[in-house]
């Protein structure tokens, strides 16, 4: 698990050369532009149109990067060719709760539905088990009115343990917040 190694190389559904590796140093000036763009999108992420800084983006890729090194995390990014089309993190939680890693996940919009999600979940599931051996449970919240990442997960073996009534505001509209884990044995 160092920044910038290169974890798969594959083709997409639709015949793309598709490059998954970790986070590095510097990749704040491609995931900036990323997220910003998911965030106005108003997707189902908890972002819903702020807009983030280059400093807090750089700030956030010395965090991750800082937190695979402490064995407290993992940051993977999803390529077409040299367009980021994808992020997946997880946080390992601290002190009594460090065998649960919460991740997130985002596909770019012009991307979804080609089976990205699905291959950068696997690796991250991969990645955690191979490098972050005290990660027992990986959990995640999806807004409930998400089918297409809860049949994901689901796919997946997560497991709905939980519900935040309106524990969410999309798009003016609350909604639920599910929670979800999957036991992951090393
Ligand atoms: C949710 C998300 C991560 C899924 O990634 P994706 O690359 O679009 O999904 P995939 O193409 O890998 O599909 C995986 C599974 O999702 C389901 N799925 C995908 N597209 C679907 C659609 N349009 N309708 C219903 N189910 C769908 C299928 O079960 C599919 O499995 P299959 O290919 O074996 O049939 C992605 O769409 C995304 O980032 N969306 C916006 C942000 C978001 O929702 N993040 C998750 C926050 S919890």
């Amino acid at each position: 698990m160092k920044p910038g190694q290169k974890v798969r190389e594959t083709i997409s559904k639709k015949g793309q050369a598709l490059l998954i590796r970790y986070i590095k140093q510097g990749d704040e000036r491609i995931m900036a532009p990323y997220i910003n763009k998911i965030s106005r999108e108003r997707s189902f992420i908890l972002k819903q149109g702020e807009q983030i800084t280059m400093k807090k983006e750089r700030e956030f890729v010395e965090e991750q990067v800082q937190r695979m090194k402490n064995k407290e995390g993992l940051a993977l990014l999803a390529f077409f060719g040299k367009t980021l089309i994808g992020v997946t993190n997880l946080t390992v939680k601290p002190l009594a709760a460090k065998h649960v890693g919460d991740f997130g996940i985002s596909i770019a919009k012009e991307a979804r539905g080609e089976g990205i999600g699905k291959i950068i979940l696997q690796e991250l599931l991969a990645e955690t088990k191979k490098e972050l051996k005290a990660v027992k449970i990986m959990t995640l919240e999806v807004f409930a009115n998400n089918p297409v990442a809860i049949a994901l997960y689901k796919k997946l073996g997560f497991r709905k343990y939980g519900c935040l009534p309106n524990g969410i505001k999309h798009r003016g509209k609350y909604v639920d917040a599910i929670l979800m884990y999957k036991n992951i044995y090393n």
